[in-house]
């Protein structure tokens, strides 16, 4: 369904004196992303996950390479086709307070993206918010407040909503439970695998976390300087991970966290 063909983003920086430096933020990456599945990117701070996602969801453009949906090439798409396919392509972007409005209620919030692609009647909008809510697991008495007003993990699940709400085909997560401490971040790990069964749609799962990219898909990429360095189709153990920098990634994990015990116990591997 998502193919991304030697995709390239060089950002070009000067400095004071104005002496160019080029940086190889995404850099001949390639991989598939099939209907209906979940595929996660693994890397360190700055090995170019986030720019990645931006040019998937074309929020940004690449500097060479391509990106086909259903086989259709987005850059030969036109301004208005590409702005009826958005809907199609949610993203939950990394920071979640910087990208819930400080000043828009939560109601807003969430009704935003049904106003912008979904066009409903004031209640079938209130209704849909309210099943938004229901859906992402929090009460209906937070849709008065601001975001200020919200813990991380709600301010996360008020972003999945959003994204959740324009029943798209395809969403990214981009470091979805980062700073949530353990315990909530399962809970929304699960709740994103519980969506995913109930929506059917395919996720692209951005983590430092190899042991979080484990528990949400079979399929791994481990991303370094811009650059896949390791792809494992079907992953069953750390085992499987052969390249130097994966091991590393592996070694460098605490020695037990919550979401390695509950490991596929809970989990239908037919949804990943
Ligand atoms: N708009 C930009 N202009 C210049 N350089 C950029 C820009 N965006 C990202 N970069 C650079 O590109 C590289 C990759 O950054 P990116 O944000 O994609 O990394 P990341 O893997 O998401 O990191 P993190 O885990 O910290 O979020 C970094 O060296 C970063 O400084
Ligand atoms: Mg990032």
């Amino acid at each position: 369904m998502l193919k991304v063909k030697k995709l390239y983003k060089q950002y070009i920086k000067k400095d004071r004196k104005g002496k160019k430096t080029i940086i190889n933020a995404v850099d001949s990456v390639s991989f598939n992303l099939e209907e209906n599945k979940s595929y996660s990117l693994v890397g360190e701070s700055g090995s170019g996950k986030s720019t990645l996602a931006r040019l998937i969801t074309y929020i940004e453009k690449p500097t060479k390479g391509k990106i086909e949906i259903n086989d259709e090439d987005l850059s030969k798409m036109s301004k208005k086709i590409l702005r009826m396919k958005r809907a199609d392509f949610q993203m939950v972007m990394q920071d979640g307070q910087s990208s819930l409005d400080p000043r828009i209620k939560i109601y807003d919030s969430i009704a935003e993206p049904l106003r912008n692609f979904k066009k409903l009647h004031k209640n079938e909008e209130k209704s849909r918010v309210e099943e938004l809510m229901k859906k992402v697991e929090l009460p209906l008495e937070l849709l008065d407040r601001r975001p200020y007003e919200l813990s991380g993990g709600q301010q996360k699940r008020v972003c999945i909503a959003r994204a959740i709400s324009v029943d798209p085909k395809f969403i990214v997560f981009d470091e979805a439970v980062s700073g949530l401490d353990v315990t909530v971040r399962k809970k929304v790990l699960d709740l994103l695998l519980k969506l995913r069964k109930e929506l059917k749609s395919s996720y692209l799962f951005i983590t430092h976390d190899i042991d979080v990219a484990m528990y949400m898909s079979n399929n791994i990429s481990i991303m370094k300087s811009g650059r896949i360095v390791e792809e494992i189709q079907d992953v069953k153990s750390f085992n499987d991970f052969k390249h130097a920098y994966s091991k590393m990634l592996i070694k460098s994990l605490p020695p037990k966290k919550p979401c390695r015990e509950f490991r596929r116990k809970d989990v239908n591997k037919q949804i990943l």
